[in-house]
C-alpha cells in the first residue's frame, strides 16, 4: 500500500500548489517531477484537494471521500455562505432539553457521524470512535444505569463524615461534587422517580464520541467532532444537547461503559442527546461578558 499521495505524471503540470500546502514539506520537485518524500505524510489530502489537474490520489485503503445518505454537498459551493447567514445559523443552535417522541432515522444518525469526521484533528489523527444509541428504550436503559450510579454516589456523599475523610484518599473531589452537583443530581433522581428524564431530556437517540487517546490531542479532536454533530443536526432540523453527566459517569463506571460496548481503554469525550426539538426559540440566547486582550 502506498503510504502517501500518488502523483499521475501524465496529468501533473508541476504547478507546485501541492508543495505549498503540504504541512509536512513531504512533497518536492525532483528531476522536474513532483515527488513524495516517503515517511512523513499525515494523510491530510490537502495536495489532492488543491490540485487543479486532478493529478493526485491516495490508496483507497487509506483515504476515501466523505459520503452521506441524506444529502450531497457540492464542493463548488464551498465558500458561498455569508458571515451573516453563518452567524445566524450557528447562533440559533440551542441545547435542546425537550424532544418529540419521533425516532431519528438510521441514515440521519449515520450522516451525523460521517459529518463529525470532517472536523479538524491534531496532526490529522482522526482518532475518534462513535457509539450510536438509536432508540429511546436503549437510551432509557443507559439512563437507568447512570441513575443507579448516582444513587450510590449520593448515598455516600450525603454523609458529611465520609465527605471529609475522603479528602485523605481522594482529594477534594467528593467535597466539590457535593458543592456543585449533589443537589441537582438529587433533584434529577427525585424527578426520575416520577418518570421525568432530566438526564437525556427525553431524547430518542444518543451519539457518544470516544477515543483510545492515542492521538496527539484527543480531547480537542473529540470536542470538534461532537460540535460538528451539533451543527449538522441543527441544519437538519434536529436538536442536540451535550450531556456532561453521562460522559463523566461512563468514564467512571466500567460496568456502564461495558453496557454500551465502549472499550475500557477508551475515554468518552462527548455524549450528545439527539432528537427532534419540541421547543421553538424566538431569538438568540445571550452570552456572558468576557475578557479579551490584544497583546
Ligand atoms: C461539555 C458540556 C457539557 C454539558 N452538559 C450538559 C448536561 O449534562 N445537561 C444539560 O442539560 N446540558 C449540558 N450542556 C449544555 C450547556 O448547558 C449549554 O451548552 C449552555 O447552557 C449554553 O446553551 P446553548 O448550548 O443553547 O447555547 C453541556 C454543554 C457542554 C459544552
Amino acid at each position: 500500500m502506498n503510504e502517501g499521495p500518488v502523483i499521475d505524471e501524465n496529468r501533473c503540470n508541476t504547478c507546485g500548489k501541492c508543495i505549498e500546502v503540504c504541512p509536512k514539506d513531504s512533497l518536492t520537485i525532483i528531476d522536474g517531477k513532483i515527488t513524495h518524500l516517503s515517511g512523513d505524510c499525515i494523510l491530510c489530502s490537502h495536495c489532492y484537494a488543491v490540485c487543479p489537474m486532478e493529478a493526485i490520489s491516495f490508496d483507497v485503503e487509506l483515504l476515501r471521500n466523505s459520503a452521506f445518505y441524506t444529502f450531497s454537498p457540492d464542493e463548488r459551493q464551498k465558500q458561498s455562505i455569508s458571515a451573516q447567514d453563518f452567524a445566524a445559523f450557528a447562533m440559533s443552535r440551542r441545547s435542546i432539553r425537550k424532544y418529540r417522541d419521533t425516532p431519528v432515522a438510521t441514515e440521519i444518525l449515520r450522516d451525523l457521524v460521517e459529518f463529525a469526521t470532517t472536523a479538524p484533528s491534531g496532526s490529522n489523527c482522526q482518532n475518534w470512535e462513535f457509539t450510536v444509541i438509536p432508540d429511546r428504550n436503549k437510551v432509557l436503559k443507559l439512563a437507568q444505569n447512570i441513575r443507579e450510579f448516582f444513587e450510590k454516589l449520593n448515598a455516600i456523599v450525603r454523609n458529611p463524615f465520609i465527605r471529609y475523610i475522603s479528602v485523605l484518599f481522594a482529594g477534594t473531589a467528593l467535597i466539590r461534587y457535593y458543592r456543585d452537583h449533589f443537589a441537582s443530581v438529587e433533584l434529577g433522581l427525585e424527578e426520575a422517580e416520577k418518570g421525568r428524564d432530566l438526564l437525556f431530556h427525553g431524547a430518542p437517540a444518543l451519539i457518544i464520541v470516544h477515543s483510545n487517546m492515542e492521538g496527539s490531542l484527543p480531547h480537542e479532536d473529540g470536542q470538534y467532532a461532537a460540535y460538528n454533530i451539533a451543527l449538522m443536526a441543527h441544519a437538519m432540523g434536529l436538536g442536540t444537547c451535550f450531556i456532561g453527566y453521562a460522559s463523566e459517569t461512563l468514564n467512571r463506571s466500567r460496568k456502564i461503559k461495558a453496557s454500551v460496548n465502549i472499550p475500557q481503554k477508551n475515554r468518552v469525550l462527548a455524549v450528545l442527546a439527539v432528537g427532534y426539538p419540541d421547543v421553538t426559540y424566538q431569538r438568540f440566547a445571550m452570552r456572558k461578558n468576557y475578557r479579551m486582550n490584544f497583546v
